[in-house]
């Protein structure tokens, strides 16, 4: 992880990251996150935009929008040339922290219910499958809702974090 930079998505990123969306998980899909959602998430006071800057290009990018009571990851994405690298893990480890400090304690999700490897990713960062929801994508496809209580250890499933 050395290698990129955590950082907050400026208002250029929008296209990059749009583009980014539509190749690596909206693929097959009518796009439905452009350049101009995009820029709205960057700059709404309730979300956050967040990117991992490789050398030359944006790596990797997370959008959550936060909720008083819970959180919602819209979109998480790593290019393919930077993945299995804990690219996704920082981005995403980074939100749960700013959820977890503003008091927001349940982050949920969506994700294409063929999608095995974002599966087991989240899975492995502690996220809990609560239910299927059929033809959540445009009435093609079904997905999958995760939720992790952000206050649950990773390791531990169902052991809360105590103060000392
Ligand atoms: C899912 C995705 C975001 C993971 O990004 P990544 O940066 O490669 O993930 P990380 O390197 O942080 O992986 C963290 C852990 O997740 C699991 N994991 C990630 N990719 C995996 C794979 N291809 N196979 C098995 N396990 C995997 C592993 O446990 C991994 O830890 P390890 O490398 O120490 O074994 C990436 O594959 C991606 O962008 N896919 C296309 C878009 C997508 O599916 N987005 C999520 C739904 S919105």
């Amino acid at each position: 992880m050395d290698d990129y930079r955590i950082e907050l998505a400026r208002r250029a990123d929008a296209a990059p990251i749009a583009r980014m969306s539509e190749r690596y998980v909206e693929a097959g899909l009518k796009p439905a996150w452009g350049a101009v959602r995009i820029g709205w998430y960057i700059r709404d006071p309730d979300s956050v935009v967040l990117t991992a800057r490789g050398p030359d290009d944006i790596a990797g990018f997370a959008i959550m929008r936060f909720g008083d009571e819970t959180a919602h990851l819209n979109l998480l994405a790593v290019a393919p040339g930077h993945r299995r690298r804990g690219v996704a893990r920082h981005l995403l480890t980074w939100l749960e922290d700013s959820a977890l400090t503003a008091g927001t304690f349940v982050i949920g999700l969506e994700l294409r219910a063929d999608n095995a490897v974002a599966r087991t990713f989240y899975a492995s960062l502690g996220y809990l499958e609560t239910g299927e929801v059929p033809g959540y994508y445009q009435g093609i496809e079904s997905a999958i809702r995760l939720r992790r209580d952000v206050r649950v250890s990773r390791e531990a499933p169902g052991t809360r974090h105590t103060s000392p």
